[in-house]
C-alpha cells in the first residue's frame, strides 16, 4: 500500500478500545461469578483470538456490536482440560496470560500460535509457574505451551528478571487460586491493567510501586467493563501531527494510565505542544481528551526506567527523533528484540531505507535528527503491526511517500488504522 505524504493532520477523532485492556476484560471476566458487559471492546485480529480462546474452552461469549461483548464467567475455576489446543494466533499477550490461568485448572491444555508467535520466549512464564506447581512443557522455551494445571498452586514471591506486565500478570492470575499470598516485584514498573481490573472485580490486592501482593479471593465480580481509547492506537496520530506543520487534531476518550503514557512525557521533553482535558477516571483507569498541534522537536534520550512506559511506542519514537534537531540514544530496550519480530532491527532496517540516520546497537539505537521530512521509499512490515503502522506514519510525514510492504498487519491491532488516518490528512 502507497502511503503519500500529507500535509497537516486536522479534525477530531477517536481511536477503538485497548488492546491490553480488552484481552483482560475478556479473560478475567470467564473467571467470575455471572456475566461480565465489555463496552468499548477493541476488536481486532488479537483481541478475536482471545475471544476464540475462551469458547475453545467453553465459555459463552456474545458478540452484541463490533464494540461491545458480554460473556458468562464461571467461577474461578471453569476449565476441566479435555479441549482441542488453543490457537493464539499472534497474540503473546493472550498465550502468556491464559498459561497464568490455566496453571491452576485442573487438566492438560494446548496453547499454539502463529510463526511469529512460535518464536517468542514462553519460559519466563513457564518458570514462575512451576514454582507455584503447575507442570509447563514448551519447545525449548518457545511455543507450543503444554500446561498440566493443579488445583494445588501455592503462592510465591517472585521478583522478575525482567521487566514485562504479561508475565506479572500471568503469575498474578495463577495467584488467584494458588494458597498464600503471591507478591510480584518488578525491576521497573510496567501496566498495571491486571492489578486495576482484578481490584475492580473484588479481589484484595497491594499494590506498591515495585510490587504487588495478591491474595486469592473466595469469588469475582465484574459486571461492566468500559475500555478506554487504546493510547497505543492513538500514538501514531499524536507522533504524525506533532511532525506537520499546521497540524491541530483532538483525540477523544484515550486511555491514560500514567504507566502507558511514557510516549507523551518523551515528546513534551523534546518540545511537543500537546494538551490533556477532560481528565476522569473510568473502572479504575485515567482517561482523557489529548489536543496535539505541531511543534518543533529538540532530541532526547530514553533510558531502562522509561522503557516499560512506551514499550510499543518506542518505533514512534525513532521517528519523532528523526524529525528532531540533534542525536538521540535509546538504551536498556532488549526487550524490543522479542516482540512480534525484532523491533531494534525492524525499525532500524526500515527507517534507514527511507533515509533517515539510524543505527541499531545491542539494546537499543541511535538517531541523528535533521528537521526535514524523510525522503521516503519502501519498508516492510514483516507482519508486525506496530512496523506496518510505523511505516504508514513515515509515509505521511515523508517527502516522497512510503510503499507500506504488508500493510494488512494493522489489523492485528486497529483494523480501521488506515481509514482513520485518511480521514484527517489534509494534502
Ligand atoms: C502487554 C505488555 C507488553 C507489551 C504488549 C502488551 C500487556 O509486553 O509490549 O504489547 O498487555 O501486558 P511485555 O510484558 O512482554 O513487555
Amino acid at each position: 500500500m502507497k502511503v503519500e505524504p500529507a500535509g497537516a493532520l486536522v479534525g477530531h477523532i477517536a481511536v477503538p478500545g485497548d488492546k491490553s485492556i480488552s484481552h483482560r476484560a475478556v479473560l478475567i471476566g470467564a473467571l467470575t461469578d455471572g456475566e461480565t458487559r465489555v463496552r468499548g471492546f477493541g476488536r481486532s485480529a488479537d483481541t478475536q483470538s482471545t475471544v476464540h480462546a475462551m469458547r475453545t474452552l467453553g465459555i459463552e461469549v456474545d458478540d452484541l456490536a463490533d464494540d461491545e461483548l458480554v460473556l458468562k464467567g464461571r467461577g474461578l475455576t471453569p476449565f476441566r482440560g479435555l479441549t482441542p489446543a488453543v490457537d493464539c494466533g499472534n497474540a503473546g499477550t493472550l498465550m502468556r496470560l491464559l498459561t497464568g490461568i490455566l496453571a491452576g485448572q485442573e487438566g492438560r491444555y494446548e496453547l499454539t500460535g502463529d510463526e511469529s508467535l512460535t518464536a517468542r520466549p514462553m519460559d519466563r512464564v513457564a518458570e514462575p509457574l512451576t514454582r507455584m506447581g503447575a507442570h509447563i512443557e514448551t519447545a525449548n522455551g518457545l511455543p507450543p505451551v503444554v500446561v498440566e494445571g493443579t488445583d494445588a498452586l501455592h503462592a510465591i514471591d517472585y521478583a522478575l528478571p525482567m521487566a514485562s506486565a504479561q508475565v506479572k500478570s500471568a503469575i498474578l492470575l495463577a495467584a488467584l487460586n494458588a494458597e498464600g499470598t503471591t507478591t510480584v516485584s518488578e525491576p521497573v514498573p510496567t501496566r498495571d491493567h491486571t492489578e486495576l481490573m482484578l481490584e475492580a472485580a473484588g479481589a484484595r490486592v497491594r499494590r506498591r510501586p515495585n510490587s504487588v501482593s495478591l491474595e486469592p479471593p473466595a469469588r469475582l465480580r465484574l459486571p461492566e467493563v468500559i475500555v478506554p481509547g487504546d493510547f497505543s492506537s492513538a500514538a501514531p496520530f499524536i507522533v504524525a501531527a506533532t511532525l506537520l506543520a499546521g497540524s491541530e487534531l483532538t483525540i477523544h476518550d484515550v486511555g491514560l494510565n500514567p504507566r502507558r503514557t511514557g510516549l507523551l512525557d518523551v515528546l513534551e521533553r523534546m518540545g511537543a505542544r500537546i494538551s490533556v482535558f477532560n481528565r476522569r477516571k473510568v473502572g479504575g483507569e485515567l482517561i482523557g481528551d489529548l489536543g496535539v498541534r505541531s511543534a518543533e522537536l529538540t532530541a532526547t534520550d530514553v533510558g531502562p526506567g522509561e522503557v516499560p512506559l512506551l514499550v510499543d511506542e518506542l518505533p514512534l519514537f525513532a521517528l519523532a527523533a528523526a524529525g528532531a534537531r540533534g542525536d538521540t540514544h535509546l538504551t536498556g530496550a532488549g526487550e524490543l528484540r522479542l516482540k512480534e519480530t525484532d523491533r531494534i532491527e525492524t525499525v532500524t532496517n526500515g527507517l534507514r531505507a527511507l533515509g533517515v540516520h539510524i543505527r541499531s546497537r545491542d539494546d537499543g539505537f541511535e538517531v541523528r535528527g535533521v528537521p526535514a521530512r524523510p525522503t521516503g521509499g519502501r519498508m516492510p512490515s514483516n507482519g508486525d503491526h506496530r512496523i506496518a503502522v510505523l511505516a504508514a506514519i513515515a509515509g505521511v510525514v515523508s517527502r516522497d511517500g512510503v510503499d507500506v510492504g504488508g500493510a494488512d498487519a494493522v489489523a492485528i491491532s486497529f483494523p480501521g488504522f488506515f481509514d482513520l488516518l485518511d480521514s484527517v490528512s489534509k494534502r
